[in-house]
């Protein structure tokens, strides 16, 4: 691929961004996406989340393109790059109905395997995509990773492996990402680096950690590379929130507001129930932290692009136009069916209570043959072989006085579940987002002889933007076509 040395590129300030295209996982906003938004001077955001799985799967797909091993020639440490591609590449492809290898689970002293294949999945996602960019543009956009803040045991060795490709920004909402700011720093000087991490029944304090000192080889290299630190914006839906991350001794360097409306997953309302007036945020007070902000959900219009810059807002960030544009991540039959349904009848968008094992509402496009039928979901037989939504437990306590972590998910068997302590109730309605984003981006796993079911996520905006995309480009929209749109142009 062209651009050898990223570092001559012209750098483009973070705050000068208008568009954010937004974190969308498991894969949806892959680097082909991020790639291409980066090309047009916007800020393309690859999603970090279950990365390893995803590398682990396209590799066992064949890689037909060659670029994840392109980019694994380019990871800094070639043992381990060579144990991913040994592990998991297949030259023949994946034959369908058979199943893809496991992967481990993480957990709070997770395996070096299960780090390494995530880091290195973050590296290769975030590589390619800087050199789609640089490909396609003399002076691209920034590129940026986006975590969800819940999923905390992948969190730091996903940080380290996008830092190696010289990521320029990590966004984190799903959760209130209070220590990463401190983390990046301690991961850009080499040093350990450590996150609470939540134990439900716990009187104890417990962390994972991630240690560059345990990777000598990338070490030395990384300093020779200068490793620098990415900007961190972190997603918030309150006022509040802002306001108490802000006034932190290691502070975001800025916001992205985002409103119920988004696609992904969002805030619970303020009464649990409903959204109402106490969730809007007020952006005047947002504008006095004096910290660069970007608004997001609903923003999929010139015009309230206009307005979130009158409001003081550097830009915008917008995920569900760029969900349905040909160079999402999303299986190309998918986003032709949900097209097609929208410019005849229109489509549902539900807020679903249930939906997501981390407890937060999720949004379920209401679409055939993906589990948001209900059939589809009871049919569906229960297992829990990704792991990335389990939630950690006490389940005793060790005779030298040290609790004893074991690990549940509310989707997986309830038998399981309710063995592990966990109540019958917040099984029900629970689907297994892991699983069912994977199918999403045609990764499915089989499990007994059946494909999971995919599951889509997209805003409230779904159909109108989609509208108004299709009446302009016609059924095949690109990346670039979202952000001229957005642009105005
Ligand atoms: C398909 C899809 C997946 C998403 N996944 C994530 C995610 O993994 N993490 C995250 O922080 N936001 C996620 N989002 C939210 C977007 O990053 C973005 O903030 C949001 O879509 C903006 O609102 P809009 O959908 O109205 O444009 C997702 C959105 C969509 C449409």
């Amino acid at each position: 691929m062209g651009v050898e040395n990223l570092s001559e590129l012209p750098p483009r300030e973070i705050k000068d961004i208008d568009i954010i295209q937004g974190g969308m996982g498991i894969g949806v906003s892959w680097y082909k996406l991020a790639g291409a938004v980066a090309a047009e001077g916007a800020m393309g955001v690859i999603s970090g989340t279950v990365i390893g799985p995803v590398l682990a799967r396209r590799l066992q797909e064949g890689d037909p393109n060659g670029l994840m091993r392109e980019a694994l020639k380019a990871f800094p440490d070639q043992e381990i790059s060579g144990r991913i591609i040994e592990r998991y590449y297949s030259e023949e492809g994946h034959k369908d109905n058979f199943p893809y290898k496991s992967v481990p689970m993480f957990n709070i002293d997770s395996s070096g395997y299960a780090l390494e294949l995530n880091m290195v999945g973050a590296f290769v996602e975030v590589w390619l995509a800087k050199h789609i960019a640089s490909e396609k543009s003399k002076n691209p956009g920034p590129i940026g990773m986006n975590l969800l803040t819940k999923l905390q045991a992948p969190t730091l060795s996903a940080l380290y492996g996008a830092m190696l490709a010289g990521v320029d920004c990590i966004i984190m909402g799903a959760g209130i990402p209070h220590d990463i700011p401190e983390q990046l720093n301690n991961l850009v000087l080499g040093k350990e680096a450590r996150l609470r991490f939540d134990v439900t029944g716990s009187k104890q304090n417990h962390y994972i950690t991630f240690n560059p000192e345990n990777y000598p080889n990338l070490l030395n290299k990384v300093y020779h590379e200068k490793l620098k630190r990415p900007t961190f914006l972190a997603i918030v839906a309150s006022n509040t929130l802002a306001k108490r991350l802000s006034n932190k001794d290691c502070p975001p360097n800025g916001f992205i507001i985002e409103g119920p409306t988004a696609g992904g997953h969002n805030a619970p309302p303020r009464d649990k129930v409903n959204y109402g007036d106490r969730d809007i945020v007020d952006i005047d007070e947002i504008a006095e932290l004096e910290r660069p902000f970007w608004l997001a959900g609903g923003y999929d219009h010139p015009q309230k692009v206009e307005e979130a810059k009158k409001k003081g807002a550097n830009g915008v960030q917008v995920g569900t136009a760029f969900a349905i544009c040909e160079d999402s991540g999303i299986s190309p039959q998918l986003k032709k069916k949900i097209i097609e349904e929208i410019m005849n009848d229109g489509i549902e968008v539900v807020t679903d209570m249930l939906a997501s094992p981390t407890g937060f509402p999720f949004k379920v496009v209401q679409l055939s043959g993906t589990i948001s039928e209900s059939d589809v979901l009871k049919n569906r037989q229960k297992v829990c072989d990704l792991g990335f939504l389990r939630e950690a437990y006490v389940s005793g306590i060790s005779e030298d006085g040290k609790e004893i972590i074991n690990y549940r998910c509310a989707s997986e068997p309830e038998k399981d579940y309710i063995k592990k302590g966990g109540n019958l109730e917040d099984t029900v309605g629970r689907t297994c987002l892991c699983n069912a984003l994977m199918a999403t981006i045609e990764l499915g796993q089989t499990h007994h002889g059946k494909k999971e079911d995919p599951i889509v996520t997209a805003g409230d905006t779904l159909n109108d933007i989609t509208r108004r995309l299709v009446s302009i480009y016609g059924k095949d929209i690109s990346a670039k076509d979202v952000v001229m749109y957005l642009r105005g142009n």
